[in-house]
């Protein structure tokens, strides 16, 4: 099989991985900061480790406050539901933005009464900060943008955005879903005071893994309640990070396999990772753009490892099954959880077929795969 869906879930994982999780499930799997006993210290403490190894990696001072969730999506729902909007309140946002974004920010809209502006990024063009500036009124509460794109790979300055939040003292949100052990993101030099991502993508951890970094200064309420195994005699979640926004027990073999993930995404280096996927997208993109009747999506230049592309004519799952069926490739098709996005790049009504590289995919793969879809549109056109 070859795994061309690494923008949904990276595959295969490093075995470091699966030898920490393994050693968790046998050794330790006791109820992490619940009991004094010897195996669940054993729990806590790779724990803390990895809050504190996240912390460092993404340039923050405060491991206290790097809270564990079970995927993106819930830590993006933690930042946006519980952060503190009032009626009226403004937020601006792009036209990339998953439904991870869009769907929590549409909820608060229509339950709490605040306005939410879709800043459109363009398809191909650079980010224009300028005319993003324009948008921000005096009622912008909240600045919210992914990284980089999971339909186009587009990349968003984010470190300039920043600058710019820090600027007007606006809160800055950043969905890093696409871009976490992929590009470097310094959580402090880039003014970001939210930072949500996956374990299970490009920091190569296990499914069922996810964090929101939350950053000095920012009060959320938490969407949780319950079980902290500290303050038990309250009857009020704690107000102290991480137990705030971290209920019920956490998922120690998961977060064992994020640390050896992260390990092993340090141990690459995040340059040779961003070259190697660069290479590969590059010859991709090539290979497909020479394929009569194909149409590629997305930046020409810089841009993540996530190719979508349409044949004409063709339905984008039918071809989706023929690569999975025929020559055992898994791609992902259709709408990818970006509506809007689909909108941006007028693929809407059809949707796309999605390739997106990670760090063990190699240049051979990617010729194999050219030469499939060729063999597609030949078997339909020739
Ligand atoms: C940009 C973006 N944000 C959020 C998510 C949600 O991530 P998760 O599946 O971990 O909830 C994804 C997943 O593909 C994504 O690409």
């Amino acid at each position: 099989m070859i795994y061309l869906d690494q923008a949904a879930s990276s595959f295969p994982k490093p075995v470091e991985v699966i030898q920490a999780m393994t050693e968790v499930i046998t050794e330790y799997a006791a109820n992490p900061g619940r009991g004094g006993h010897a195996l669940s210290m054993r729990a806590s403490s790779v724990i803390d480790r990895t809050r504190q190894e996240m912390a460092s990696f993404f340039g923050f001072d405060h491991s206290d406050r790097v809270c564990f969730t079970s995927n993106a999506t819930v830590a993006l729902n933690q930042a946006i539901k519980g952060f503190q909007f009032e009626k009226g309140d403004h937020v601006l946002t792009t036209s990339y933005e998953h439904n991870s974004v869009r769907r929590p920010l549409e909820y608060l809209k229509k339950t709490k009464g605040i306005e939410v502006d879709y800043f459109n990024t363009g398809k191909t063009e650079a980010f224009d900060l300028e005319a993003f500036r324009k948008k921000i009124t005096p009622h912008t509460k909240l600045i919210a943008v992914s990284h980089g794109s999971n339909l186009t790979g587009k990349i968003v300055p984010i470190e300039l955005i920043g600058e710019l939040a820090r600027e007007k003292g606006i809160p800055f949100l950043v969905d890093a879903a696409q871009t976490a052990g992929i590009l470097p993101i310094h959580m402090n030099q880039m003014n970001i005071d939210l930072l949500a991502f996956p374990g299970h993508k490009g920091l190569l951890g296990p499914q069922g893994t996810g964090v929101l970094i939350v950053g000095q200064g920012i009060e959320l309420t938490p969407i949780h309640h319950g079980g902290t195994g500290s303050s038990s005699e309250m009857i009020d979640q704690p107000d102290s990070l991480p137990e705030r926004l971290e209920s019920g027990t956490l998922n120690t073999p998961g977060i064992a396999g994020l640390l050896a993930g992260l390990t092993a995404v340090k141990a690459m280096g995040l340059d040779t990772i961003r070259a190697h996927e660069k290479r590969l997208t590059e010859i991709l993109i090539q290979g497909l753009e020479k394929i009569q009747f194909v149409h590629v999506y997305g930046p020409t230049t810089d841009r993540l490892g996530v190719v979508p592309f349409t044949i004409e004519g063709i339905d984008s799952q039918e071809i989706a099954i023929i690569l999975d069926q025929h020559y055992e490739i898994a791609v992902r098709a259709g709408l990818h959880c970006t509506p809007l996005g689909h909108e941006t790049i007028g693929t809407s009504s059809h949707g796309t077929v999605r390739l997106s590289v990670g760090p063990y995919n190699t240049e051979e793969e990617i010729r194999k795969v050219i030469q499939a879809i060729e063999e597609i549109v030949d078997g339909y056109f020739g």
